[in-house]
């Protein structure tokens, strides 16, 4: 019941969207049976990473198939052979492609020219696994998603807008506040906007402001990878936004902490406040594995969803 890929969140409807997470916590809650025996899902990564690759490769080999991983170092996309030629070999041989790349236009020319299905693992403008685990954790956690208060503190980037999007497609209010020149995109904001689901998009510029109301706090890197060098620069404007134990007491006693992981303790969130009781960011990197079995059985196995 998705496309053929997996290239943006807005690949799903609401409908979709609550039917993976559905999945996903049917296959966390029972386990997952062998339904993509024989089939492999190849892997390539211009940028480094930990729990994307192992999710996804844990996730083929609990459901019987098995996962290729391909560094940029080997492939050299767009250097070597052009992204079409990369697509058009894959698909000869394997049957589904999961893409870390930096720019967004490689994942869809990936897309146009394989003949298999295309997986975003991460590029510069989303992450959609990611929002789809956050929103699983989410749901363990509420219950319910409607009206979920979800405050994201940071730049307005990759992992920042496909929550904005997979939050008003589920229902949730999300809010970002960011500092001038790092906020979500008058476009990015408009198209979450008319989205069906019944959510809301906010953006705000005040970080103890938007943390008042919160059932969750969110943050990010204040450089994504690709950008490490203007980390420095970032500091001084970025300091406000840092999720400490002073910002948290700002907000609802029992206002849960999430990070997508890797972490920078002392820039974007203190060790204090990732170690607390209130932080769930495990949960979610262990629901990133969770989330992407239900993604490539439906994908690949024809689960419906
Ligand atoms: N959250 C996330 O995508 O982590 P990795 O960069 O380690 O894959
Ligand atoms: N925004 C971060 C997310 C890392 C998982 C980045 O793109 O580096």
């Amino acid at each position: 019941m998705l496309g053929r890929d997996f290239t943006s969140i807005l690949d799903l409807s609401p409908e979709r969207l609550s039917g993976l997470l559905e999945l996903s916590l049917g296959m966390k809650r029972d386990g997952v049976g062998p339904v993509l025996t024989g089939q492999t899902l190849a892997m390539l990564f211009e940028k480094p990473s930990l729990r994307t690759r192992v999710s996804f490769e844990m996730a083929m080999r609990r459901l019987g198939g098995q996962a290729l991983y391909l560094s940029a170092h080997e492939v050299r996309m767009g250097d070597r052979e052009p992204v079409k030629d990369v697509a058009r070999v894959l698909s000869r041989m394997v049957q589904a492609i999961a893409a870390r790349t930096y720019a967004h236009a490689t994942i869809v020319d990936l897309a146009s020219y394989a003949t298999v299905p295309v997986v975003n693992a991460l590029t510069d403008e989303e992450h959609p696994c990611q929002a789809l685990a956050d929103l699983l954790t989410l749901r363990e956690r509420f219950g319910s998603l409607r009206g979920v208060r979800l405050v994201y503190l940071g730049e307005g980037n990759n992992v920042a807008r496909s929550l904005a999007y997979a939050s008003v497609m589920a229902g949730v209010d999300f809010v970002c506040a960011s500092p001038d020149g790092f906020r979500l995109p008058p476009q990015t904001l408009e198209r979450a906007r008319g989205l069906a689901g019944g959510g809301t998009v906010t953006q705000l510029s005040d970080a103890r402001d938007a943390v008042r109301n919160a059932a969750v706090i969110y943050t990010d890197v204040w450089a994504s990878m690709g950008f490490e060098h203007e980390l420095e620069s970032r500091k001084e404007i970025f300091r406000p936004y840092q999720l400490n134990a002073e910002l948290l007491a700002a907000a609802p006693r029992d206002a849960l902490v999430m990070h997508d992981l890797p972490a920078h303790r002392g820039e974007e969130i203190t060790d204090e406040v990732i170690e607390s009781e209130r932080s769930v960011v495990f949960d979610q990197a262990e629901n990133r594995m969770h989330a992407q079995q239900a993604v490539l059985a439906v994908l690949l196995g024809g689960s419906p969803a």
